[in-house]
């Protein structure tokens, strides 16, 4: 039996334009991802979040199959533009009231909120005034955005995380163009990262001035990051690896934990990479209580000889070249419907070296999960796989936390089936499978196991 540190947070989540749907009822703006997956050609089946799992209008039933599964935390995100839904200005008060009442009956059964604030869905409204995430403007409209979450959901919120994964929200909607607003730039993913960087120390500072010693709440980011292997022993290949850590979670993890980018990023891409004044290092160091880690992958990286097919293939975001790194996987590793090598180890080797870099910081593995293409026979998902891809990654973590990582949670992504972005509704990471048609939900056998989990504090 594998027994997790006593207090050890057990979780779940989900984020709101995967679930709740309702995406123009009682007053809610668009956001980008409404646009976006509406264009033609942009999502799977051209499958949009419009009623997704239906969530806006069925979160009492959605909280006591949470209940009867003893799930005891759950972190949702706020869905920005049902709050305010021209990005700033006026409130729209049903919104409000729509996330009170969630707050409420998850207390109400005794399961505590994690709050994200920015889950990728934007108002359109603030793309379409002065593109985004890429205008300066964007920092201030967060920080009153977030602000009015602290001041209306704060008295019952204690744990927010400003920003998720702000390297997908750069290279993906800003490099790559594959996700949300769909913008293809080398260059305008860093000037995205900036101000997402920039908008998290605001929004922090403003809860620890304003807030926090009322509230007595925490706040953080959550980062997303995949392991690198040196594909050799090879001092280059080792090199590498630690180049493709650095431009993936150094990018947002150093001025955070250190108040300025990582060197190698700053020699690599010169001017292309945005500066801090001295003001803005000093609010961006230190501005997370905990390290807010999303986890799914492993590849191999080495130093790479030229611009080759395969980084295109393996892509990120036109940044690989800005990196010299080559990635790859394994044949051998099995992988997950997304195609993602399952390789626990990843994992440990992960976590361990952001306790190094970051002088062991608190960590809350805040995703981890995986889709298999689950099917529903006699009423039952026997999701053997999922349960064994947990159960692998669980036991990494364990053995990083003998090592001396300071690993306080873990959330499973994700509670229920829901809308996977770009991959519309053909992915399943749920630990419930949802039927998108009659939206009736039924636990996977992976609910079952994670009931056990929870009440066993291992397994
Ligand atoms: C994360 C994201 C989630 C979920 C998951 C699986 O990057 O935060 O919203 O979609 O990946 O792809």
């Amino acid at each position: 039996m594998i027994h997790f540190p006593k207090d050890f947070i057990w979780g779940t989540a989900t984020s709101a334009y995967q679930i709740e749907g309702a995406a123009q009822t009682d007053g809610k703006g668009l956001s980008i991802w409404d646009d976006f997956s509406a264009t033609a050609g942009k999502t799977k089946n051209g499958d949009t979040g419009k009623i997704a799992c239906d969530h806006y209008h069925r979160f009492k039933e959605d909280i006591a199959l949470m209940k009867a599964a003893g799930i005891k935390v759950y972190r949702f995100s706020i869905s920005w533009p049902r709050i305010l839904p021209t990005g700033i200005g006026a409130i729209n008060p049903a919104g409000l009231q729509f996330y009170s009442d969630l707050i409420d009956e998850l207390l109400r059964n005794d399961i505590t909120p994690w709050v994200t604030l920015y889950h990728w869905d934007l108002p359109l409204a603030l793309e379409e005034e002065f593109g985004g995430w890429l205008s300066p403007k964007i920092i201030y409209a967060f920080k009153n955005y977030a602000n009015i979450c602290f001041e209306y959901f704060g008295d019952r919120v204690k744990h927010w995380i400003t920003i998720n994964e702000a390297w997908v929200v750069a290279t993906l909607g800003y490099g790559q163009g594959v996700f949300a607003p769909g913008k293809v730039s080398n260059d305008s993913l860093y000037l995205a990262g900036h101000h997402l960087l920039l908008a998290h120390a605001e929004a922090v500072e403003s809860y620890r001035n304003k807030f926090q010693v009322k509230q007595q709440g925490k706040i953080g980011m959550s980062n997303n990051c995949d392991w690198r292997e040196p594909k050799t022993d090879a001092q280059a290949d080792k090199d590498a690896a630690q180049r493709s850590l650095e431009f993936f979670l150094a990018w947002f993890a150093d001025p955070i934990y250190k108040g300025d980018y990582p060197e190698i990023m700053k020699q690599n891409l010169g001017d292309r990479l945005p500066k801090f004044t001295p003001e803005q290092q000093g609010k961006l160091k230190g501005s997370s209580d905990f390290f807010g880690l999303n986890h799914y992958t492993t590849m191999f990286a080495e130093a790479s000889k030229g611009n080759s097919k395969e980084q295109e293939v393996y892509g990120n975001g036109g940044i690989l070249e800005d990196q010299q790194v080559h990635l790859s996987v394994d044949n051998n590793w099995e992988k997950t419907a997304m195609g993602w090598a399952i390789v626990p180890w990843g994992c440990e080797k992960l976590l361990l070296w952001i306790k190094d870099r970051y002088d062991n910081p608190p960590i809350f593995i805040t995703e981890n999960g995986c889709a298999f293409d689950d099917v529903l026979q006699d009423g039952q998902v026997a999701d053997t796989n999922r349960i064994a891809f947990f159960e692998g990654y669980l036991s990494c973590c364990k053995q990083a936390i003998a090592a001396g990582a300071n690993l306080q949670g873990y959330f499973i992504w994700s509670f229920m089936d829901n809308f996977e972005w770009a991959e519309g509704y053909t992915k399943r990471f749920g630990i419930y499978h949802v039927d998108f048609e009659t939206q009736k939900r039924t636990p996977k056998n992976s609910a079952k196991w994670y009931s056990m989990v929870i009440s066993n504090n291992g397994f």
